[in-house]
């Protein structure tokens, strides 16, 4: 006889937000509550299939005898809250973190959620004067031998670091990186277990990297690409859509997305084909598949291209 495993129900716990009575089950986080209620809470550092890192604070929530404010994707619920999503110290610490942000990198790929945002908060990035390069990773990058010169002629000079077009798969811009760690997670514990990548240097010259600064061919990389899945900037990008946007072809309103199953092996996963003009030009997976949880292997997310050689072979 086999057992069946039941999950024992959780506990109801009573919060207050912004003056509501919300009832969540025992270990949500104040954002599942904060959702629950249908507030708007603005993330970046946080992803449904990632472990919470709390790097961002743009999730951050005023709770009644914290004297700090608290971040509301990790903390969890406690009986008898009273949470406020709107105060004037919350609205000032979320339009603060995106002017930081904004006036750093280049956010303009970030998706309508992020302009959304700094319209809702008023963030003005500009008051801060020109904008300066994220961090300074020093000559080497420059210089590193295998690496294309920024792809679209302009000046590597202009740029803290020169995009990374080392490899076939994908481009690494990090102009466009504002240090979430997503995909350090992505490439390490939760998903991937293969640490190519990890955040270097402290402080001002903090950046993703690899292994010893060493090129993506070089490096522990599988080419997954389970942190371009999870990159909420286009710091990390299919070198398909880094190509068609320098070319100016790329076109999201034109794409459809149809979900699949991978054919390579027996794991299934499923597959979001993004087509334009009857091409794929990149692949992902859904976030609520409890196979993948968004994350695929490399022929799975890279392994598309001879779908479009068909016609040539013919
Ligand atoms: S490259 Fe993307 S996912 Fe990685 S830390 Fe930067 S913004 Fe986050
Ligand atoms: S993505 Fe990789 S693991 Fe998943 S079905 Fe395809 S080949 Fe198998
Ligand atoms: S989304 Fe909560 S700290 Fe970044």
């Amino acid at each position: 006889m086999s057992a069946v495993f039941v999950e024992a129900p959780k506990r109801l716990v009573d919060v207050t937000i912004d003056g509501a009575t919300v009832r969540v089950p025992e270990g949500s986080t104040l954002l599942d509550a904060c959702r629950q209620q249908g507030i708007d809470t603005p993330t970046l550092c946080f992803l449904e299939n990632l472990t919470p890192v709390n790097v961002c604070r743009v999730c951050v929530v005023e709770v009644e005898g914290s004297r700090t404010l608290v971040p509301s994707c990790s903390r969890k619920v406690e009986p008898g809250m009273a949470v406020h999503t709107d105060s004037d110290r919350v609205r000032t610490s979320r339009r603060m973190v995106l002017e930081f942000l904004a006036s750093t990198v280049d956010v303009s790929l970030a998706g309508p959620d992020v302009g959304r945002w700094m319209a809702e908060y008023g963030a003005d990035p500009a008051r801060y004067g020109d904008p300066a390069p994220p961090h300074q990773a020093g000559q080497r990058d420059a210089a590193r031998p295998g690496e294309h010169p920024v792809p679209d002629g302009s000046a590597a000079a202009t740029v803290a670091q020169p995009v990374k077009y080392d490899n076939d798969s994908y481009v690494r811009d990090y102009s466009r990186c504002i240090l979430c760690y997503k995909c350090v997670e992505a490439c390490g514990p939760d998903a991937q277990n293969t640490f190519a990548i990890a955040v270097a240097g402290r402080g001002f010259d903090a950046r993703i990297s690899t292994e010893f600064d060493v090129t993506l061919p070089d490096s522990a990389c599988v080419y997954c690409g389970n942190c371009i899945g999870v990159c909420p900037t286009g710091a990390l990008m299919f070198a398909s859509e880094y190509r068609m946007r320098r070319d100016g072809t790329w076109d999201d309103d034109g794409q459809t997305v149809t979900t699949t199953v991978c054919p390579y092996c027996g794991v299934g996963c499923n597959l979001e084909l993004h087509v334009q003009d009857n091409q794929i030009v990149k692949v992902t997976s859904p976030l609520d598949h409890d196979v993948t949880s968004g994350h695929l292997c490399v022929k799975g997310r890279f392994g598309f291209e001879f779908v479009q050689r068909r016609a040539d072979a013919g």
